[in-house]
């Protein structure tokens, strides 16, 4: 059984101080987000997902964790979540503007899938954006070996390594920014113009 069912009903309770400080910055870096359509991959509880919709953005939420989304359909309309998995994406080539991966992509065991499907469905000239955590510090080496104990794969990257696997999958414009010692974000494009 996945962690996150039994976390959902604490989930805001725990991390809503995390939330708050992180939806602030990356609703900065995202900005302006009227009339963008979005997708909020592996979007949990909806808190993200929410402020970018009072933002004015077209936001579809996908989680993997039926609990995670019965949270956010407290906050979000229930036809905007979608239960489904990351490495397979129920949506058409070409159909959003941004995705945000936030806190989730070590928690893919299909990361390389996961990013090529991430390509698929955006926008020639669209972007990615995922914060993750590094692995280089000692903080996250032990928030791994906690995690991995709950059965999850905490499969962290180093920034070197991300960029890596967003270029393998055709991202280009790879920028990456510390927010945190231990916490970056990552923004990529597609390409507007693609090879055939
Ligand atoms: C740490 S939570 C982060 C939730 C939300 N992004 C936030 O920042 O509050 C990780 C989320 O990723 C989801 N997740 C994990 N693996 C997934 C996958 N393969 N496909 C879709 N969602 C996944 C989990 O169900 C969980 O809701």
């Amino acid at each position: 059984m996945n962690v996150f069912t039994f976390l959902a009903p604490f989930y805001n309770i725990i991390f809503s101080s995390v939330q708050k400080r992180q939806g602030k910055e990356l609703l900065n870096k995202l900005s302006p987000l009227k009339g963008k359509k979005v997708l909020d991959l592996g979007g949990g509880t909806g808190k993200f997902a929410a402020q970018m919709f009072s933002a004015g953005a077209d936001v579809w939420l996908l989680d993997a964790s039926p609990q995670m989304l019965k949270r956010a359909s407290r906050i979000l309309p229930s036809d905007r979540l979608i239960l489904g998995d990351a490495k397979n994406l129920p949506f058409s080539n070409n159909t959003f503007d941004i995705i945000t991966l936030v806190d989730v992509f070590h928690h893919i065991r299909n990361q390389e899938d996961t990013l090529s499907e991430c390509y698929r469905i955006l926008r020639p000239g669209g972007s990615l954006c995922l914060l993750e955590f590094s692995p280089e510090c000692l903080t996250i080496r032990v928030l791994a070996g906690v995690e991995r104990f709950f059965g999850e794969p905490s499969l962290f990257l180093s920034p070197e390594d991300l960029t890596g696997l967003l270029k393998k999958a055709g991202f280009i414009q790879i920028e990456i920014q510390y927010i945190l010692v231990d916490e970056y974000v990552t923004q990529a494009k597609k390409p507007m113009l693609q090879s055939p």
